[in-house]
């Protein structure tokens, strides 16, 4: 039988942990006998988080005094089964300066038994039973929690669902959280940064890396303390979302996902072309302080660069060179620079021919039957040009200056 009672100490604590241990082994042992290979038996897990307060680097050249749980912020990802006994152990390192504590959202328990505060060199032991599937919050629940929240003791744990979400070729994890300077600042909801796994920006510099078709799933965690997420992928649509990662609340086609501080949400998705495609909290204001990151998609094919409504196309007509101000069409054009100012001569005919300016200023050479040529145009004027082979061919480019802004 488990033991539900959370435990204080130190050494005693250690040796009653190696205890249950073995009677865990033997009783899952024993489970799997008598229930045979078909049904998944009831695990013991274990789980032991040190709490270390400590200086991260948060950005280039930036560093913060932070809370963190085994030394990281977010604390680790953990991960377990639906119907896992999750046995925890928090230990407060003696070299720190705070009480702290640890309060699992997947859990069902008397708040304050179990989520006490422990006081440096105290460790603390307790089981709860992982009842729910999805993606859960723990954090640390000391006071003021703000506090302890915005300092990063908040990490993911995942309970997997007993029957299975649909297999996917790539998985990530990503917690949202935000970084104070100051308590003002926490109590404004004002953060200095917002933060996908701690870092500014952390994946511009480190792409996730996918291929074109790939089904991609995300665990998202938003960790607040005090700022929703709206998640959102850039360059494609969520076809599967689960909200707060419960298979039974599935959502389909969504373009963001809206996730409230402690929230989660599981999210399935791809790439339809290679290429770059950023992730961000679509709350703009938070994602120019830190929380934007890049899928780098590759092994497809690259789209074609589309026209990106600088040029302007002037078709060489059909029996061109028995024509006059006819031979290019349309003529004469006029653009204006910073906006359409490169002009594309395309030869439809079936003789080669030239865009030669009178002025000299510009000669396109020679366009053979169906290829084409550029010239842009940066100073304003009226530019006659004609074809070297038929003079008789003869046109007009009018640039104009860019608008006023
Ligand atoms: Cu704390
Ligand atoms: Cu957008």
């Amino acid at each position: 039988m488990a033991e539900r009672e959370p435990k204080v100490g130190g050494k005693g604590t250690r040796l009653a942990v190696a205890v249950v241990i073995v009677l865990a082994v033997i009783a899952v042992a024993g489970l799997r006998l008598s229930f045979g290979s078909t049904t998944a038996p009831m695990d013991k897990v274990y789980i032991h988080l040190v709490v270390e307060e400590k200086t991260i680097e948060v950005a280039p050249g930036v560093a913060m005094p932070l809370y963190t749980y085994n030394g990281s912020v977010p604390g680790p990802v953990l991960r377990v089964r639906q119907g896992d006994v999750v046995n925890f152990t928090l230990t407060n390192r003696a070299n720190n300066a705070l009480g702290h504590s640890l309060d699992f959202h997947a859990a069902k328990v008397a708040w304050n038994v179990y989520y006490r505060t422990i006081a440096p060199g105290q460790t603390l032991t307790f089981e709860w039973v992982a009842e729910y599937p999805g993606v859960f919050m723990y954090h640390c629940g000391t006071p003021p929690v703000l506090e302890h929240i915005a300092k990063g003791m908040y990490g993911m744990i995942v309970v997997e669902p007993r029957d299975a979400l649909p297999r996917v070729d790539k998985e990530f994890f990503l917690v949202q959280g935000e970084l104070y300077d100051t308590m003002d600042e926490m109590m404004n909801a004002a953060p200095r940064y917002v933060v996908f796994d701690g870092y500014v920006n952390k994946y511009i510099a480190e792409p996730l890396e996918v291929k074109v078709d790939d089904v991609v799933r995300v665990y998202f965690l938003n960790a607040g303390p005090s700022l929703w997420s709206a998640f959102h992928v850039i360059g494609t649509v969520f076809d599967r979302v689960w909200i707060d990662g419960n298979p039974r609340n599935l959502q389909l086609g969504l373009q963001t996902v809206s996730v409230p501080p402690s929230g989660g949400v599981i999210v399935d998705f791809d790439f339809a072309q290679a290429g770059q495609n950023p992730f961000v909290t679509h709350a703009f204001a938070d994602a120019s302080k830190g929380a934007v990151g890049l899928f780098n998609v590759t092994g497809g094919e690259a789209p074609p660069p589309p026209p990106v409504g600088t040029t302007t196309t002037v078709r060489i007509v059909s029996g061109a060179a028995g024509k006059t101000t006819d031979a290019y069409d349309p003529n004469p054009v006029v653009v204006v620079i910073g906006v359409n100012n490169t002009v594309v001569w395309v030869n439809d005919d079936t003789l080669a021919h030239t865009a030669t300016a009178v002025n000299g200023t510009f000669d396109t050479g020679l366009i053979q039957p169906g290829r084409s040529a550029t010239v842009t145009f940066s100073t304003p004027g009226v530019y006659e040009y004609y074809c070297l082979p038929h003079p008789n061919m003869r046109g007009t480019i009018i640039v104009q200056a860019a608008p006023a802004h």
